[in-house]
This record gives C-alpha cells, structure tokens and sequence, in this order.
C-alpha cells in the first residue's frame, strides 16, 4: 500500500499519455450526439470515484448523472430503459461480476457502455464498447490507493476533453507534481495518526467534489486501520448524525478551496464549539492555523482536481494509523483483491 501510495504521480502521467487517444475518441462521440443522461457503475474506491465524477459531469457537463444500483439488475432481474445513455462503469480489476453484469444488461438495452478499467483484457473490458485503460500498473495491495486517483483522473480528463477546457487540460499536466507534493505530508499524517491511535470510530466530512474524498478516507481508515470512520457529506451531517459529536470526538474535516468552503469553515466552528478532535485536510493558512495538527495539501490545484491530491494524505493517514494499531494494511482481514458479488 505504501509503495503504490507513492506510485500516483506515475500513474496519473502514464495514463494522460497512454489514455488520450481512447479520451479523444470518446469527447468526440459525445460532441456528435451528447447523451441526455450518464450511469456510473462501480464498488468500493471505484464507486467513491464515480461519486466524484457525478458531481464533475454535472457541474462541468450538465447532464444528468446517476450511480447504478447494481442488484436493480443482478437481483431483481429489472431491464432498465438506458437508450442513448451513457454507462461508464469503473473497476480497477474489471472483474467485480455484478459492474460487468450491470454493464452487459445496459448494453442489450441500448446504452453506449465504457469501461474504465486498470486491466485490458478483463470481463468488463470485453462488455463494453469502449475501453479507457488507466495504465496505473499492477495493483497488489488490497486497498486501492493509486487507481483511485488514476480513475478520478481518466473522469477529469474525459470532462475536459468533452469541454474543450483548456485550463483544466493543462492543470492536469501539474498533477504530477501536486501528487509529489502531498506525499510530503506524511509526517504530519503519521503525527495525526499517533493522536487517533486510540479511536475507535470517527467521522470524515466533506462536500461538493470532495464528499468522494470523504468517503474514500473513511473506506480507507475502516480497512487499513479497522476504524469505525463514517462519511458524511457536510450539509447532511448537521441534518442529525453531528449528534454523534462529542468532546474529543475525531473528524476529519476536507477543506479545499471554492465554493464549498465557507460552508466548511462553519463545520470547523461547530465541531469546535462541541469539544470535537478535529483535523482539516486543507490549503488554506488561516484553517490551518485555527486547527493545529492538520494536514496541509499544497496550494494552487484548481478546485476540480483537489480529489486527486487531497486523496493522498487521506491515504497516507489510513496506512499509517493501520501500522500503530497493528493491522496489516496489505492485507485486511477477511478481504481480497476481486470481491466477487452478484
Ligand atoms: C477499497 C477496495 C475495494 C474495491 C472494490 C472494487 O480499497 O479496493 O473496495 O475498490 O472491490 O474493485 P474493482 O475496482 O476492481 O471493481
């Protein structure tokens, strides 16, 4: 986990070189004839990805996005009517029989199917009309670190392909580097993780483009560190689960920059005012300096690619609180690669 933690910057170049072709096919396809509605298909750190990309199509593309529910089909036998949608699934291993049996269904009822999948010659890869490769290289660990920031990025890149958006084009060519930059947080994570050693349950909230990173924190925290971790978009946490929050209390508040973050500042005061241990995954000084132990992300990645990099130190925290309270986080207990549901 911890080597391919570090492998992201790589993969993230690899996949804007080896994946532009299949992109520019697809912005193309959808510049001819726009769908009026996307499907993501996905599980685990695949489906927080696609979590993201649904907030990105929509506030990027303006179409209508839905996240399937997989057993509609594989249970329930339902045929949902899906011409002239688009359904992209995500898998890391395109293997996760019920993504790819979602996927064969939505093609014989006349969607157009993608498969974004880190292995070329899988199950999903032949399901589906088109195939973007992440060119992320063999993951073995169980938690997925480096193909979760290589999927946000193949959805970042597909939403600026389509757009023609030259800023966002570009600013994927600094990844690399931002990527290198939170990996320089580790201190800091493993600093927090002493601090939380003892916790057993947590919370992490987030909103906007960065709810995915809350739930890909939490995902992370419960298989690396077995942590009871809860996401919790921010709107809906002050809804009832804050109730939750009492002195000393861990959360684990993201915070980049943009619209989302006034909102989060108010989060950071309330949580403040109920005793709570917080941290803040963020940029910005003065947070920073109002929550001391946090975790500073560099600054200056525009607010669509903070996902990628806040993804980092999240990942970095889970490994590190997984090693202090004697977890393997290579191997979790009980898990697998392929979890094979129908
Ligand atoms: C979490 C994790 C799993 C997978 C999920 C989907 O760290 O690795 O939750 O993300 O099993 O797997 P793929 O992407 O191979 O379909």
């Amino acid at each position: 986990m911890y080597q391919e933690i570090h492998e992201a910057p790589a993969a993230v170049e690899r996949l804007r070189e080896g994946g532009r072709r299949a992109l520019q096919r697809l912005a193309a396809r959808w510049r001819r004839d726009p769908p009026g509605l996307v499907v993501f298909v996905a599980r685990g750190s695949s489906d927080n990805a696609a979590l993201y990309g649904r907030y990105l199509w929509e506030v990027h593309l303006g179409v209508p996005v839905s996240l399937a529910a997989p057993s509609v089909v594989t249970l329930y036998g339902a045929r949902p009517r899906l011409q002239g949608a688009w359904v992209v699934a995500l898998s890391q291993s395109g293997r996760s029989p019920d993504v790819v049996t979602f996927v064969r269904a939505a093609r014989a009822r006349g969607a157009f199917t993608v498969a974004v999948t880190n292995q070329e010659r899988s199950p999903l890869a032949r399901a589906a009309h088109e195939v973007v490769q992440m060119h992320a290289g063999p993951e073995r660990s169980v938690a997925a670190t480096k193909t979760y920031v290589a999927q946000l990025t193949a959805l970042s890149l597909l939403a600026a392909e389509i757009r023609g958006d030259r800023r966002l084009l570009r600013a994927h060519g600094d990844l690399p580097g931002q990527l290198r930059a939170a990996l320089g947080v580790e201190e800091a994570a493993g600093d927090l993780a002493q601090r939380w050693a003892r916790a057993e349950a947590c919370v992490v909230t987030g909103r906007g483009y960065n709810y995915a990173t809350a739930r890909e924190a939490a995902l992370k925290l419960k298989e690396a560190a077995y942590v009871a971790a809860e996401a919790f978009s921010s709107a809906d946490f002050l809804h009832g689960p804050v109730a939750l929050v009492g002195e000393r209390f861990p959360v684990l508040v993201v915070a980049p920059p943009g619209p989302t973050k006034r909102h989060l500042v108010g989060v950071v005061r309330k949580l403040g005012r109920r005793g709570a241990d917080v941290a803040v995954l963020s940029s910005d000084p003065v947070l920073l300096r109002r929550v001391p132990g946090s975790l500073r992300v560099p600054d200056g990645v525009p607010e669509e690619l903070t996902p990628h990099v806040y993804a980092v130190p999240a990942q970095l925290l889970a490994y590190h609180l997984g090693l202090l309270r004697g977890t393997d986080p290579d191997r979790p207990r009980g898990l697998r690669k392929v979890t094979r549901v129908l």
